[in-house]
């Protein structure tokens, strides 16, 4: 049982709400990683991770794998300060691996209007990959503009600002453990 904890850094005094706790976290990466696996032996697999709301989701995802993988990371910066999609996509660190040929599994932390995605799907086609599929921690609905086909998700959730385990509010609460709901 985790209790809503009020966080007084802010002078607006944001309140989190419990959403995912780590075990719920834990498990479901657990039964995704075993799919994975599955779906991926004798495969020339790389985990391209989504910097920065992704990286404790694919360490985590990574050490369940029971499939050999490479890993590579790639930056986009789309949202500024706030909690809304400013629709401005900007590539800020590219990839360092060759993936022409390779199985591409894309990692993100959370799909919220979809755009981010779309981009980086398409990006990431332009370097020639076998196959490129979708992973995402959180499939959140509230905002989708654009379909985007995810492949794999661990929590379908409807609506609000999310933070913890790697997701942020102006690069606060990435070091939760647990997921919350921010209300500010
Ligand atoms: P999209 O282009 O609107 O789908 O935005 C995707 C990116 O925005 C995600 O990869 C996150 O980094 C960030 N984002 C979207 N929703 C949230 C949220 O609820 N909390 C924290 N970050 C979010
Ligand atoms: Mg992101």
């Amino acid at each position: 049982m985790i209790l809503p904890l009020v966080v007084d850094t802010y002078k607006s005094m944001p309140e989190l709400i419990p959403v995912l706790s780590k075990k719920e976290i834990e498990r479901s990466i657990n039964d995704l990683a075993s799919r994975i696996s599955d779906d991926y032996q004798g495969r020339d697999l790389v985990l391209i991770g989504i910097l920065k709301g992704a990286f404790i989701f694919m360490a985590d995802l990574l050490r369940q794998l029971s499939v050999a993988a490479k890993v590579d990371l790639l930056r986009f910066s789309s949202y500024g300060a706030g909690t809304s999609s400013s629709g401005r996509i900007r590539l800020t660190k590219n990839l360092e691996t060759d993936i022409n040929g390779s199985d591409v599994l894309i990692v993100e932390d959370i799909v919220d209007t979809g755009l981010t995605l779309a981009y980086l799907i398409d990006y990431v086609k332009t370097f020639h990959p076998g196959s490129v599929k979708v992973c995402s921690l959180i499939n959140k609905h509230e905002n989708r503009k654009q379909e985007v086909t995810i492949d794999y998700y661990c929590h379908d959730i409807e609506e609000g600002f999310l933070v913890g385990y790697g997701l942020d509010y102006d690069e606060h609460y990435r070091n939760l453990p647990d997921i919350y709901h921010l209300k500010i």
